[in-house]
């Protein structure tokens, strides 16, 4: 890939008649859109009825994008299957858990599990692999789109057991090992053929959590075996282009993003805001970490966003002048090389005519098309940045597994849901003005001197372990409630949580005591605790702070432990963000680890990127309404003006500074052509 900043979006000549597509090249050079995402949708198109197919219109595409120096992004179509496939292969429609078969008519109607469905993708993908691989516009293949249909028939059923009978073993020995990891001996659930065992169809009342767990694992599995599948196909033809697909951030919880962030050469996400105040800019934060954090820290493609809309529940809100450009800062400082979008012009039918695009119905002549062109600009203003990391302070654990197991026990509190706690852990560190990596809990910790693992409620014999040595080693651990609830099988563990971190916490938690919605239990630093308690029993740690009310009155609420060479801090209730941040200020404190701009207001948000021999970029975003004075020396970007000790951001402004040394001598020159 070259090393400039990726710009454009998602682009569909195929809604649009010849007039608009030179108005397209237009207004593309106008805006400086270098890349075009292709082909999302286009089976239909591309394969008019099964075995024939039809590329003309997309080699006209093609050139025509290289001609106006536009790199393409080329999508295998397979999210959408055309209706012709329905008729031909009703069996590769996916059925719901309650067990109604979907039909075509929108978008993502296939089982990923069905043979005639995956043989389709297959030959799609070659076929586009086959015609393309040396077209000089493509820059990258995106396979599929948001992987993420869930499907509960019978190709499914067989794909399962094949998965488990992997994972125990096959034959009778394995059906008893599965059989004891399902914990089958509770309500009459033992299985004595493997083809009693099904996917966790719609049932009578609460299914079987450890069936569900596997489940979701296997499904993962599925897609991600799908995906392998065609990017086989595209190896075959062309053996060097690099293979992508999207995800969607920040809620989508189908994939284990671990284990396909392995799997692809860049990590690629779709985000669209949601939230049009500050909780905005702090989830686009969470979302670009998790990008950066899945790719191993490579830099990472934002592939879709929306350009002037918040999709904010049940409406939709306008962005104010200037988000677009702020938010897509927030994306660039934490990692990405790209700001692409959902979509080039809007659609003028369908589902999605109403959504966000570059070109907005009503035409360049907007706001909207004025700022996307402004946003080219700064985009390639910054090109330098591209490929450069971030170098983060902290980790905080992602673990799929312990979302899937939680979601499966809902019934232990409504209120408590394993995204809202990492995501509530995430901001306060953000609010700190720490810059963080996601970490797997059995990873290798020490690069980090704070770890937080909040509601890590499925712990792994691997994940106690390396948590146990990053402790030891003199890592800061900062883990809360609803730890260590269950093992690998979602089987609760016995003797007390968080199992097998009774040590490194110096506690074990007796009984879990959720609250009632909305009450509130007081501590004893004067915060209130919410959603969750737990009676607390200590071994070697110290009380931080205790309950002061209800049936806990005087028990543990918060705890830090000194082991080996570090410390480990445990929270057994919800903390407001006033008292989280204190928490998290004295838990940081201690582990040396400070913001990237000391001092800096809050409602700043200041990250910084390392590139080849030294160079360093600061990103600046003032969220706030207030200007601010941020200490830096080098060149601001965006301007091109000098910055000698202050830089001055104005409320909602940013800024990004090509740094020089401490030594006050001048940066390098560009190393990468
Ligand atoms: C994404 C999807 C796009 C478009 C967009 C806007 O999830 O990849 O195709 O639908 O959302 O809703």
């Amino acid at each position: 890939m070259t090393a400039r900043l990726w710009f454009g979006g998602d682009y569909n000549p195929e809604q649009w008649d010849a007039a608009t597509w030179a108005a397209d090249d237009a207004l593309m050079r106008e805006a400086r859109v270098n890349t075009a995402t292709v082909g999302v949708f286009s089976w239909s198109l591309l394969e008019p009825e099964e075995g024939r197919f039809e590329f003309g219109w997309l080699d006209d595409v093609l050139d025509r994008l290289h001609r106006g120096g536009v790199r393409v992004v080329l999508a295998t179509p397979t999210a959408s299957p055309p209706p012709w496939f329905t008729l031909a292969h009703p069996d590769a429609m996916p059925v719901t858990a309650d067990g109604t078969r979907l039909w075509h008519g929108s978008r993502d109607t296939y089982c990923a599990a069905a043979p005639a469905y995956r043989a389709a993708a297959r030959r799609i993908a070659g076929e586009l692999a086959r015609r393309y691989a040396r077209h000089p516009a493509l820059a990258l293949w995106h396979v599929h789109n948001e992987y993420g249909t869930v499907c509960w028939c019978d190709h499914a059923a067989r794909a399962f057991r094949d998965w488990l009978s992997r994972r125990y073993g096959r034959g009778q020995a394995g059906l008893d090992a599965l059989n004891e990891s399902w914990g089958t001996a509770f309500w009459s659930q033992h299985y004595s053929a493997w083809e009693q065992v099904l996917p966790p169809r719609a049932t009578q009342w609460r299914p079987n959590p450890s069936q569900v767990l596997d489940y979701r694992r296997f499904w993962s599995d599925e897609l991600l075996a799908a995906f392998r599948e065609q990017r086989e196909q595209i190896r075959r033809h062309a053996p060097a282009a690099p293979v992508t697909t999207n995800v969607m951030l920040p809620d989508y919880q189908v994939l284990d993003a671990w284990a396909w962030g392995r799997e692809t050469d860049v990590v690629a996400v779709d985000h669209y805001l949601s939230s049009p105040g500050p909780e905005g800019h702090v989830d686009i934060a969470f979302c670009g970490d998790r990008a950066r954090s899945w790719g191993g820290g490579r830099p990472w493609l934002l592939m879709e966003q929306a350009t002037n809309l918040i999709y904010a529940g049940d409406r939709i809100l306008a962005k104010e002048p200037g988000r677009m450009l702020r938010d897509t800062l927030g994306y660039l400082a934490r990692g990405a090389d790209s700001a692409l979008f959902f979509q080039w012009r809007a659609s003028p039918a369908g589902a999605e005519m109403f959504h966000a695009a570059m070109v907005p119905h009503a035409g360049p002549d907007s706001r909207v098309f004025r700022e996307v062109a402004d946003l080219g600009l700064v985009i390639e203003r910054l090109g330098e940045v591209a490929g450069a990391t971030v170098a983060a302070q902290a980790g905080v654990v992602w673990d799929p597994d312990s979302w899937w197991a939680m979601e499966s026990q809902r019934f232990t509190s409504a209120d408590l849901g394993y995204l809202g706690e990492v995501r509530d852990a995430h901001a306060a560190l953000w609010r700190a003005g720490v810059v963080t990596d996601f970490v797997r809990q059995d990873a290798g910790l020490a690069a980090y001197p704070l770890v937080l693992a909040p509601a890590l409620y499925l712990t792994t014999d691997a994940g106690i372990g390396a948590l146990t040595r990053y402790v030891a080693g003199g890592g800061h651990l900062v883990m809360s409630l609803a730890s260590g609830m269950v093992d690998a099988r979602n089987h609760a563990h016995r003797g007390g949580t968080p199992g097998g971190l009774r040590d490194v916490l110096g506690i074990w938690v007796e009984e879990f005591c959720p609250l009632p919605r909305d009450a509130a239990v007081a501590l004893s630093d004067g915060a209130a605790g919410t959603v969750w308690s737990e009676r607390v029993r200590t071994g070697t740690a110290e009380v931080v702070a205790s309950y002061a009310e209800g049936p806990l009155a005087g028990q543990p609420a918060i705890t830090r432990n000194a082991y080996g060479d570090g410390v480990a801090w445990y929270v057994s209730t919800r903390l407001p963000a006033a008292a989280q941040d204190r928490l998290i200020g004295d838990a940081a404190a201690g582990a040396g680890v400070g913001p990237v701009v000391p001092g800096a207001p809050p409602g700043l948000e200041a990250v910084r990127r390392h590139g080849e021999n030294g160079r360093t970029w600061l990103f600046v975003l003032n969220h706030a309404g207030t200007a601010s004075l941020v200490p830096a020396r080098g060149t601001e970007l965006l301007s091109g003006r000098r910055v000698n000790g202050v830089l001055e951001v104005a409320p909602g402004a940013v800024a990004v500074v090509r740094e020089e040394r401490a030594d006050g001598s001048r940066e390098e020159r560009a190393a990468r052509p």
